[in-house]
């Protein structure tokens, strides 16, 4: 297959980017799009070129490193651009690559932004305090099936951002909604509920990302299929616990 592939370069943080232009010959249908990437990266290091910058890392669509916007949305539904296969496009198409576009994920270089905001988010509430030692017996906590299920479909996010970079507001909130609903609903997440939302909330707004305004872009895009109820969770338990903190204050932070 035969790809015009125009591709966001910049340098570093501190130069302005602009889209540059390349032409792909011999492209494996069954290829993935990186391993596309990987081939033009092979011609341009033995043209003396500066091989373009993108980040992966499991190839496998579990890690969410392979940020990256693929004609001006995310790749495909339900997919991230490590398990998008060439044979999604049509031989001869142009393909815009672009890095994800939102302010607090600035450009590194190339195809590469700096997620750090997502570590802030998950230091802000993302965990659980559990006391080191043994083991403890599995069945001492009994989980109901249902909580489990919906526990487990919000913990397959996989933090890769696509939510925001499609989100006109830059928010953050599906990201943090899935975060919420995988650890508020368990019995292990129930000591830190509300502080957990009440901090990933404050932490959200203080990085930068913006608000929901339902335009549901997000859920459109996300690779691992989160959906928007995840915020209507969000939003539920943040009422309760800026009420609970509004009623005792002392018992908050
Ligand atoms: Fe990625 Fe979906 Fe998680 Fe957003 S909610 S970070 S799109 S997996
Ligand atoms: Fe890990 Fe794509 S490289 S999800």
């Amino acid at each position: 297959m035969h790809f015009t592939l125009n591709i966001w370069r910049q340098p570093n943080p501190n130069t302005n980017g602009e889209m540059v232009s390349y032409q792909l010959d011999q492209v494996s249908p069954d290829s993935s799009f990186l391993e596309m990437l990987d081939l033009l990266n092979e011609k341009l290091l033995e043209q003396g070129e500066d091989p373009v910058a993108f980040d992966h890392d499991c190839r496998e669509g579990i890690c969410g490193s392979c940020a990256m916007t693929i004609n001006g949305i995310p790749p495909q539904k339900e997919t991230t651009a490590c398990q998008l296969y060439m044979r999604h496009f049509n031989d001869g198409d142009t393909i815009t690559i672009e890095p994800w576009r939102a302010k607090p994920f600035p450009v590194i270089k190339d195809l590469v932004v700096d997620r750090a905001a997502f570590d802030e988010l998950i230091q802000a509430g993302g965990f659980i305090t559990a006391r080191t030692g043994s083991a403890p017996e599995a069945n001492e906590t009994p989980i109901p099936k249902a909580v489990a299920d919906e526990a487990m479909d919000a913990a397959a996010c996989i933090a890769c951002g696509a939510c925001v970079a499609t989100c006109k507001n830059a928010s953050a909130m599906l990201f943090v909604g899935a975060k919420n609903a995988h650890l508020n609903r368990l019995p292990q997440g129930q000591p830190e509920k509300e502080q957990r939302v009440l901090n990933m909330i404050e932490t959200m707004d203080r990085l930068g990302f913006g608000n929901c305004s339902n335009f549901g872009e997000c859920q459109a895009v996300c690779p691992k299929g989160i959906t928007l109820d995840v915020i209507a969770k969000l939003n539920r338990d943040y009422a309760i616990a800026q009420v609970r903190r509004f009623l005792s204050p002392k018992t908050q932070r």
